[in-house]
């Protein structure tokens, strides 16, 4: 054999040794966990043959702790860039299977390259998380290891966009790398995210929890809001992480692919015409309106199972990529509320940040009073969303289809928050506040001396409701653009949106506004 020959062997000697990461029987027990291992992640994930690695033949430098004899070729993460549906991507995936995928410097280092790959080159970061934290036997180095990372996870940040996939543990403050991105993914039961595990907490505040309950997939997706999705399975969870990569532009330059729309765009939907209950007070559910209007009445749902009084989520009109934001008059009759407001202002952060336009459907009664919710700032919460909608310069189309009262009504992407197209089906109720409440203070010194406070407040309530629980009263100011058939909703949005697609706003000069958080 040559020696160039002989070299090349070596060559891909090694490359097979550095595709066992820790080695057959690590990669045995990490499927005996229920795990895949990083390079079957990322081949699930990437198109075939795509992936590019780099780095494969890197290594620690700790001799702490006897860790010169635990080398091995690529140090506990893979990293490169790939494709995803013939656009590019660059990713990594923590190995497990090499010192639980602990970070180290080296694979700090590792990840920061691809993370400055992916910013220069405009490309999303898919990051797939699988770790048993910072490496202890290299103390502040594996610590400033996830400064390198946050950094970049902020700078980053409205760039280009950022996805993390928990397929592992994920604690400590490694758990801020996800934190930092835009979307986070968990698979149910094999995934946990939290800052102290449960021995900490023991220990701390003699709270017993197990690990699953203190930072599980149901807990993040229902609770805290930190998850965005959950998967039952890792193929479900990049099932998932595919089609979210499908509405989204790769970096904030870019507008979101556009699909081929066989949907006619004037589809009368004749079924809204009907879908409100006679009784304004009773529920029916957003998501019939949300799929009557959307290409082939797709959705795709971000944070489904959080504050679902807000509907977030992503579809397309005319193949163009949309991000709706809507309330759900069948859960808490869609009352604006902490988490409800912290989950929109998020949402309309991000499409406002990757040029997609928003897309409003109203019918909220308020935002829900009580101590619960002044004592954890209700207000702060809602001035969130409020200042995500108002700062949002991508196209904004709002149609209010029943409830639009008070504070909620202009929160909700209204005319005055720079809304571009203000509609409102015929049934739309915008006023300063519901009948019952405005009447109980219009008319308090009257009922309180009248025969028959009862009636006398039904009979106001009435003519209240007559005079102001219609949409003309907005209308005649300009504050609604049109009142429209709601069969014509589809329509109005799509052609809406075509008007739209050269708008330009700015913002005043500034370094960043000071949203209140
Ligand atoms: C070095 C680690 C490690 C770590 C795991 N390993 N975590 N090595 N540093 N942080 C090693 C184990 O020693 C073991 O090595 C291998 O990885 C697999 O781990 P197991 O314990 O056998 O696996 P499992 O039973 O599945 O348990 C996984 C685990 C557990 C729950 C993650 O390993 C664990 O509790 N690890 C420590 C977690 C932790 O406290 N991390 C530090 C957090 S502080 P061998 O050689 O035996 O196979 C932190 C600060 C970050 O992260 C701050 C950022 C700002």
């Amino acid at each position: 054999m040559s020696r160039q020959l002989e070299k090349i062997k070596e060559l891909i000697t090694k490359r097979e040794k550095a595709r066992l990461g820790g080695g057959e029987k690590a990669i045995e027990k990490q499927h005996e966990r229920g795990k895949y291992t990083a390079r079957e992640r990322i081949d699930m994930l990437v198109d075939e043959g795509s992936f590019e690695e780099y780095d494969m033949f890197k290594l620690h430098r700790s001799h702490n702790f006897g860790m010169e004899k635990k080398q091995f070729l690529g140090d506990g993460v893979v990293a490169g860039s790939a494709t995803i549906d013939g656009r590019l991507v660059y990713v990594y995936a923590q190995d497990f299977t090499v010192n639980g995928g602990s970070l180290s410097e080296t694979m700090s280092q590792k990840i920061c390259k691809v993370m400055d790959m992916a910013m220069q080159n405009g490309a999303p970061m898919i990051c797939v998380n699988d770790s048993g934290g910072a490496r202890i036997q290299e103390g502040i180095c594996a610590l400033a290891g996830y400064g390198e990372i946050f950094e970049r996870n902020i700078l980053a940040s409205g760039v280009i966009p950022q996805i993390s996939a928990i397929f592992g543990p994920c604690a400590g403050g490694a758990v801020y790398s996800p934190a930092l991105t835009d979307f986070t993914l968990m698979t149910e039961g094999t995934s946990y995210m939290f800052l102290t595990g449960p021995k900490v907490v023991k220990t701390v505040t003699g709270e017993d929890v197990d690990a699953e309950s203190l930072g599980g997939a149901s807990v993040h997706s229902t609770k805290s809001g930190v998850t965005h999705f959950t998967a039952k399975t890792e193929e479900e969870g990049i099932a998932l992480i595919k089609k979210l990569l499908s509405y989204i532009p790769s970096n904030n330059m870019e507008t979101a692919p556009v699909v081929e729309c066989n949907d006619p765009i004037n589809r009368m939907e004749d079924s809204l015409n009907e879908i409100l209950p006679e009784d304004p007070n009773q529920a029916y559910d957003m998501y019939k309106v949300i799929t009557a209007i959307t290409d082939n009445g797709e959705f795709f749902e971000v944070q489904p199972k959080f504050a679902k009084n807000i509907i977030t989520g992503f579809a397309r009109f005319n193949g163009q990529s949309v991000g709706i934001v809507a309330n759900q008059p069948a859960a808490y009759a869609g009352v604006l509320d902490v988490n409800a407001s912290r989950k929109g202002a998020r949402f309309v952060r991000f499409c406002d940040a990757f040029n997609i336009p928003i897309v409003s459907l109203v019918d909220v009664p308020g935002f829900l009073p009580g101590t619960g919710q002044e004592y954890n700032a209700v207000i702060l919460h809602g001035a969130q969303l409020l200042y995500a909608y108002g700062e949002a310069t991508v196209p904004k189309i709002t149609i209010n289809l029943r409830k639009s009262y008070g504070g909620s009504h202009i929160v909700m992407g209204c005319k005055q928050l720079r809304s571009d197209l203000n509609f409102a089906w015929p049934s739309a109720e915008i006023a300063v506040m519901g009948a019952g409440g405005a009447v109980a203070v219009l008319y308090a010194k009257e009922a309180k001396t009248h025969e028959d406070p009862r009636s006398f407040l039904a009979e106001k309530e009435e003519e209240y409701t007559e005079m102001f629980a219609n949409p003309y009263q907005a209308a005649q100011y300009g504050y609604i653009d049109d009142v429209i058939e709601p069969r014509n909703t589809r329509f109005r949005i799509c052609r809406g949106l075509a008007q739209l697609a050269n708008k330009r706003q700015s913002l005043p000069a500034k370094k960043h506004g000071c949203m209140p958080m």
